[in-house]
């Protein structure tokens, strides 16, 4: 070994022991011909001391050596003089003072600090992704996405689970998001796609008798990225036998909390975990994924909106929409600024405008004067409608009102936009703070009126709720509920689940819904739909993100971070350059052709 000791590992007890260290440089201090450089490696730094009356040849080459050189030092750890203590570093009491040094490789100048919060252009910092890793919070992150990883597998392979790996080269099968394609070399003209997820495999392995799958699957989504999505992702993917929709809830809530006991200090707000109807979420929060660690909680207010004359409330009641609105307790101060960002933003997420009403004084709200209610346009109503309006909400004197009009699926979508910037903007989250919660009960089928048909809200392998198979032969699709489920977190969603459908009949069904001919259904899904007439057991799984998990465990607003070497917003891999042309003898063996995008 090049080293008999960790940096970071060395404290007051380690005094007088002799230690060879190996790590980068980072910060140096000269003091009067004594030279201080921290030396770092993974587990953290320390100080260590050249002092040219002891080691006039070590001296002289520290003199030398820069920052991120590679060194190998040989010395004695010594408690630092009194005063002279780092309490913000582990190491902080003690110093190595050096006999021996040997540069075991430069470096050059790296185009950003190697230190703790360096803040440098993140492009920069993705084209040299080898030296943003080893900053100390990429290291820990990488450190705690470790930690994640390893509990899950111990949790779940002492529950009996298997992990077993599934292929990367799959058919092209429609499934949501858009498929990566690899061209086949043997079969020319023929595709290979890369899995969006497992899915279909998983319930094969059921099929098979395993009982009681898992793996860490990556995954491959050719779609638009986001702060909380890359073109491949990694997802803890889980399946089960012989189990209902409470048994795959109970073992993901024990495996999140036992693994965030185990490797962050953050805290659980409620255990266990509220466990909500898709329709109460969107009703009380206006989101399939609410953040539960703030109220700011929705009512419907389209009866009391309706006696008002305000022409945009009336209009919209008539057309079949609703007024929608939610109490931010203790506001009605809120400056006139930030009133102008809500409206802002309400505008910005397409909404109409924002109906806000204040509730002045400290006197009860029936019985305030006109006067005391500063009213937004078109409100201008009696108290006594005032008083109805607040006891409604549940609003107060001091309190504000915010209220948005439209029809839905939009208007939950402008006032979800809404609450989570109201709680931005009154900082009432924590993001020390976890607020899980499942989401159950999902439609099983969303009306995608671009395409003028019905679309999986998960995915078409879910089942329909009991009893509401016989609703699959008539008008109101809309109204059927399924055995899907969501684990969402601080408003993400973080996982995704549902009891699987293991009947033949009843999958082709779906499938026909879905706009498939009996022709595409077999082509496509041919495999499943065969597997199911030999002994298909019950089954159900979930599937949770692991890059979302880890981020929000890292206070990371993106999950970039927590991924060794993520791709750009555009999809790039800065550092390897990716994607790129091939060279024409590539795509000859293919026999493929690339042609011009169109301007
Ligand atoms: P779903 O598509 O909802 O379900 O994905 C499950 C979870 O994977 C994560 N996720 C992503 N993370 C990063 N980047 C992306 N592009 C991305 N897309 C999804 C999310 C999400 O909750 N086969 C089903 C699961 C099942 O039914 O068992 C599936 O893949 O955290």
């Amino acid at each position: 070994m090049l080293r008999s000791a960790d940096c970071g590992s060395l404290k007051g007890e380690n005094a007088g022991d002799q230690v060879t260290l190996a790590g980068w440089i980072g910060r140096r201090r000269d003091h009067g011909g004594i030279i201080f450089l921290d030396l770092r490696d993974r587990s953290g730094a320390v100080q260590v001391v050249f002092n040219p009356e002891n080691a006039a040849d070590a001296t002289r080459i520290a003199e030398e050596v820069r920052g991120e050189w590679v060194v190998q030092v040989k010395g004695t750890v010594n408690k630092r003089p009194n005063g002279m203590e780092n309490s913000s570093i582990p190491t902080g009491d003690i110093e190595v003072m050096v006999d021996e040094i040997t540069v075991l490789n430069r470096s050059l100048t790296p185009p950003f600090y190697i230190e703790e919060d360096a803040e440098a252009d993140e492009s920069l910092r993705l084209r040299y992704r080898y030296l943003d890793l080893r900053r100390p919070p990429m290291l820990r992150n990488l450190t705690l996405r470790h930690n994640v990883v390893k509990y899950i597998r111990d949790f779940l392979s002492n529950r009996d689970f298997l992990e077993i790996e599934t292929p990367i080269l799959i058919k092209s099968t429609p499934e949501g998001a858009r498929d990566f394609l690899v061209p086949s070399r043997m079969q020319p003209g023929n595709f290979y796609a890369l899995p969006q997820s497992p899915q279909q495999m998983k319930q094969l392995l059921m099929v098979s008798g395993v009982e009681r799958y898992f793996q860490i699957a990556r995954c491959f989504r050719d779609e638009d990225l986001r702060a909380d999505r890359q073109l491949e992702f990694t997802q803890l993917d889980l399946e089960m036998s012989f189990v209902e929709e409470d048994d795959i809830l109970d073992l993901t809530e024990k495996l999140y909390t036992g693994m965030i006991e185990s490797v962050t200090p953050e805290k659980i707000l409620r255990k266990p975990f509220p466990r909500i109807t898709y329709d109460e979420a969107m009703e009380r929060y206006a989101s399939d994924k609410p953040d539960l660690r703030f109220g700011l909680e929705m009512t419907d207010v389209s009866d009391l909106a309706s006696e008002t004359e305000f022409r945009v409330f009336l209009s919209t009641v008539e057309g079949g929409g609703q007024i929608k609105g939610f109490v931010v307790p203790g506001q009605a101060q809120f400056v006139t600024g930030q009133v102008k960002e809500l409206e802002d933003t309400s505008k910005a997420a397409g909404a109409g405008g924002l109906a806000y009403i204040r509730y002045r004084g400290t006197n009860p709200v029936g019985q305030l004067t006109d006067e005391e209610i500063l009213q937004s346009a078109g409100l201008r109503m009696p108290a006594e409608w005032h008083q109805r309006l607040a006891d409604k909400m549940g609003a107060g004197p001091g309190d504000m009102i915010l209220l948005m009009a439209g029809r839905q699926p939009r208007l939950n979508t402008w006032l979800s936009a809404m609450r989570t910037h109201v709680a931005e903007l009154l900082e009432l989250t924590d993001p020390d703070e976890l607020a899980f919660a499942f989401v159950t009960r999902f439609p099983l089928f969303d009306w995608n009126e671009d395409a003028k048909r019905w679309d999986s809200t998960h995915h078409p392998f879910t089942s329909p709720e009991e009893g509401q198979e016989s609703e699959l032969d008539g008008e109101d699709l809309g109204a059927i509920k399924s055995k899907a489920y969501d684990l969402v977190c601080n408003g993400s969603e973080l996982a995704s689940g549902s009891i699987r459908i293991h009947n033949r009949q009843l999958q082709e069904k779906i499938f026909a819904i879905l706009g498939h001919t009996k022709e595409e259904t077999e082509s496509q899904f041919g495999q499943i739909l065969e597997a199911f007439e030999y002994g298909a057991p019950p089954h159900g799984g979930i599937a949770p993100g692991i890059d979302r998990l880890v981020a929000i465990l890292c206070n990371s607003p993106s999950i970039r971070d927590v991924i060794a070497f993520p791709k750009t917003q555009s999809g790039t891999d800065l550092l390897f350059d990716a994607p790129t042309p091939v060279a024409q003898s590539q795509l000859d063996e293919l026999y493929l052709e690339t042609v011009k995008k169109p301007e």
